[in-house]
């Protein structure tokens, strides 16, 4: 299979808008951007279609796909009962990275919520994914657009790296402007819960709400979200993530480790904000400023940077896990050892 490569140019963006509806709507796979990063989408009413999704990335089958939505009413329609807080998150956070978990009805195939009587729902917030929805017009099943275990594609050229020749389509958007995936937030019990901890944080939430808003240990044995038991976000180098300390100390540590690594002879990549390329001699990519919206942004086109240039080990120096700094780190964590 020959994967078009659809471009957003002024000249070009309505064509490929419409092609990639058509596609979707037939039962193709189309890539497409949002604002956390690219998803492989399949139309969520095509079985067939959607077990595609699984078999491309190479995704385990008791991992539910989140459906896309172009307007709350359409997330509605998949719902068993409006849970309590859904409206007043909704008009908060939608469109935005927040997907939220509710009962389901009939309306949602087993094979996008891996038998699950439960939905994620997600309303992006990104020009291009909003209006592809819209003139797709069905609800939209998507992954993130990477073969499972791999870090999510940020640009249209990765998810080519990863899926070109499986799937039918990638609509190219540029770069994600957040990075990482969406908050995931079960409201199916009585205190909304965060399965996945993402930009939309949990201080955010009860701002909202005014109640407590709890989080599921993300790393547990069983987590709620199935997708959280898997290696993840994984570069093929080993990755090592020193937990925050002040930058002084940060600044030595990353300097002797730099400094062993070439004395045994290992190739390091350094992953860190602009201000630490001088720690020592390793393949470097910036993180921006260092701030925890500029580690989201960068770190997966950073660790996939590192890979290509052929590192054996990646230094990340880690930020403190409060806020969005929480959802930074849990990727950390589960890509590589913080130490
Ligand atoms: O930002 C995002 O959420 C991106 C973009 C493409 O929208 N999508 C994404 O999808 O990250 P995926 O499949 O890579 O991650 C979805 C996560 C998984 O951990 C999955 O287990 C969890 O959401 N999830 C989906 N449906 C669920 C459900 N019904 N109950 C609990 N967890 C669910
Ligand atoms: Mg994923």
């Amino acid at each position: 299979m020959n994967t078009r490569l659809l471009s957003t140019d002024p000249a070009h963006v309505d064509a490929s808008l419409d092609l990639a509806a058509a596609l979707l709507r037939e039962g193709k796979l189309v890539a497409f951007p949002t604002e956390t990063v690219y998803g492989l989408g399949a139309n969520a009413l095509d079985e067939a279609a959607v077990r595609r999704v699984y078999d491309v990335k190479g995704r385990p089958t008791d991992n539910p796909m989140i459906v896309h939505v172009h307007e709350r009413a359409q997330a509605v329609e998949l719902m068993q009962e409006i849970p309590l807080y859904f409206s007043e998150l909704a008009n908060e956070f939608w469109p935005g990275p927040l997907t939220m978990i509710v009962r389901r009805n009939a309306a949602v195939s087993d094979v996008v919520t891996a038998g699950l009587d439960t939905v994620g729902v997600r309303f992006p917030d990104h020009p291009i994914t909003r209006e592809l929805l819209r003139r797709a017009d069905v609800h939209v099943a998507a992954p993130s657009a990477n073969l499972s275990g791999r870090p999510s594609p940020t640009d249209a050229r990765t998810v080519l790296t990863d899926l070109s020749g499986r799937i039918d389509a990638v609509l190219d958007g540029g770069a994600c402007p957040v990075g990482i995936e969406s908050t995931v937030l079960d409201l199916t019990g009585d205190t909304p819960t965060i399965l996945r901890p993402g930009t939309v944080t949990r201080e955010d939430l009860e701002d909202v709400l005014q109640t407590h808003v709890a989080e599921s240990g993300f790393d547990a044995e069983r987590p709620r979200a199935p997708g959280m038991k898997y290696r993840h976000y994984a570069p093929r180098a080993e990755l090592i993530v020193f937990a925050a300390r002040p930058e002084e100390e940060m600044r030595i540590l990353l300097s002797n480790n730099l400094a062993a690594a070439a004395a045994s002879g290992r190739r390091a990549g350094l992953l860190a904000p602009a201000r630490f390329r001088s720690c020592g001699d390793a393949a470097f990519r910036d993180l921006g400023d260092g701030t925890a919206v500029d580690y989201a942004r960068h770190l997966y086109a950073g660790l996939r940077a590192l890979d290509a240039a052929g590192v054996d080990l990646i230094f990340i120096p880690g930020i403190p896990p409060a806020g969005i700094g929480l959802a930074v780190m849990n990727r950390l964590a589960k890509a590589g050892r913080v130490g």
